[in-house]
């Protein structure tokens, strides 16, 4: 097969394939709207959690800790109350933990979170819908290695984090029949099982912080890329000029 029909057949494929795919996620995926707040109490309370929940997992290998004095804190504050996987605060937030660890531990390894939010954009329309409604979707599976289920992410191989915080609730799912013969497992709703150290309002404040932060880091990358695009064409543009100047000039004796 030629190049050319290889590459044809390819895009033919993902044609056909994508509308399956979201198909199949489900059109009852129900996202609930995120409070997203670009405020600094709340990236600053963001940058908290996710250095004392997330980052022992997952790295943030786009962002430096000194970024976070765009949030309006110190560089004492970082060092003293966010760094734990670093010496330098011009250091990335990298993982604690070990990739290939964390394959055997949990199956898969914890991705880079740098720029999730815009990962899971492309997909749901919203990252911050997703994010904040798979944070506070995890239940109770007796059946899962950890223990744990998501929602909206079925048989995700995260434990819930968060639990401590949130407490522990169970899913109840209902059992649905098309008339066909085909039953669908229907999500009704949570039951919380066991209360937290947060009522359900300062859970979900929380999570709404760290999703804000975790959708305000992957700005950073995007505004230095814009300014260097400005950059790079006021120069062009300067060049330009000159070019148009020195041509004025060479050819000024010539008519
Ligand atoms: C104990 C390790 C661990 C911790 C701590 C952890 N995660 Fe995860 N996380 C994982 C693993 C493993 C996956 C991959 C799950 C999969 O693909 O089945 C994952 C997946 C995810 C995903 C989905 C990525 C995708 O594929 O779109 C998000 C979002 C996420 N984690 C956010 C967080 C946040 C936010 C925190 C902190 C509150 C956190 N995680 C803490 C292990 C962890």
């Amino acid at each position: 097969m030629s190049r050319t029909m290889k590459f044809l057949r390819t895009l033919a494929v993902a044609a056909f394939a994508a509308p399956l795919a979201s198909f199949a996620s489900g059109p009852e995926l129900h996202l609930d709207k995120a409070p997203v707040s670009f405020e600094n109490k709340s990236l600053q309370n963001g940058a908290k959690l996710f250095v004392n929940y997330c980052l022992n997992c997952h790295g943030a290998s786009y962002l430096r800790y000194n970024r976070l004095k765009d949030i309006g804190l110190t560089e004492d504050q970082i060092r003293d109350n966010l760094m734990f996987t670093a010496d330098k605060v011009g250091e990335q937030m990298k993982v604690a933990l070990q990739r290939d660890e964390a394959k055997q531990w949990f199956g898969v390894a914890p991705p880079d979170l740098t720029v999730i939010a815009r990962a899971r954009a492309s997909e749901f329309g919203s990252g911050a819908d997703w994010l904040y409604t798979y944070l506070r979707s995890f239940y109770h599976d007796e059946k899962r290695p950890t223990g744990w289920n998501n929602v909206v992410f079925e048989n995700v191989g995260m434990p819930h984090v968060l639990w401590e915080l949130q407490g522990e609730q169970v899913a109840k799912f209902a059992e649905k029949d098309d008339g066909h013969g085909n039953k669908t497992k229907h999500f009704e709703g949570f039951e919380l099982v066991k209360p937290g150290k947060m009522d359900k309002a300062q859970f979900d404040q929380n999570v709404a912080d760290l999703v804000s932060f975790i959708v305000w880091m992957g700005e950073p990358a995007q505004q230095t890329r814009k300014q260097i695009g400005f950059f790079v064409i006021a120069v062009l543009s300067l060049l330009a000029l000159v070019s148009f100047l020195l041509k004025k000039a060479y050819w000024k004796d010539v008519h």
